[in-house]
């Protein structure tokens, strides 16, 4: 099984908002449709972030989305991961680590990145212990109601 990164075209986005987490992780990411809308027309605050928005494939089959900010010019963090989310039916098979081992592989290879950032709610445990597993650390930062964590890259 691949697992690839595909960008957000209008051939795949129908089929990227048909994916679902399971109902009692929906308080922990936006809908799909909510996150391509905001890829497309910005974040209030969103200064000059240029976001990416893909769909997580295994081989050919659509099973999550996977979403990042990028701002070269910024200080201390260049990249922000907005959003993953892995549909409900694909779940614990590895596809969110592999997905995020795709992603940080490609930026690894742009000097100009050095630090990346995640938030996630403190009581989602599979998203804290996952990113911690790929080596992001807890900076005691809060971002908005979200745990702030960083992957230092060089
Ligand atoms: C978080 C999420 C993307 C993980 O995707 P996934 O494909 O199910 O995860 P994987 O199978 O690749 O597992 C990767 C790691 O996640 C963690 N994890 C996954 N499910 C877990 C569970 N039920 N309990 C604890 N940790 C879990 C583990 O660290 C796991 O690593 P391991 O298999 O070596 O133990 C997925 O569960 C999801 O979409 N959750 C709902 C949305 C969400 O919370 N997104 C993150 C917002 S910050």
């Amino acid at each position: 099984m691949k697992i690839t990164l595909q960008p957000v075209t209008a051939a795949n986005w129908r089929e990227l908002i048909k994916l679902k987490v399971r109902d009692d992780q929906a308080h922990f990411v936006a809908s799909n449709v909510h996150s391509i809308a905001e890829s497309q027309f910005g974040f209030e605050d969103e200064g000059h972030w240029n976001i990416s928005p893909f769909g997580i494939y295994a081989d050919n089959e659509a099973v999550g989305f996977l979403m990042y900010a990028t701002n070269l010019g910024h200080s201390r963090i260049q990249v922000f991961i907005q959003r993953l989310m892995v549909d409900e039916k694909f779940q614990g098979k590895g596809y969110g680590r592999q997905a995020m081992q795709v992603m940080l592989g490609t930026i690894r290879g742009e000097e100009r990145i050095r630090n990346v950032a995640i938030s996630y709610e403190p009581d989602n445990r599979s998203a804290k212990s996952l990113y911690a597993s790929l080596g992001f650390k807890e900076t005691g930062e809060m971002a908005g109601d979200e745990l702030l964590a960083v992957l230092n890259l060089r």
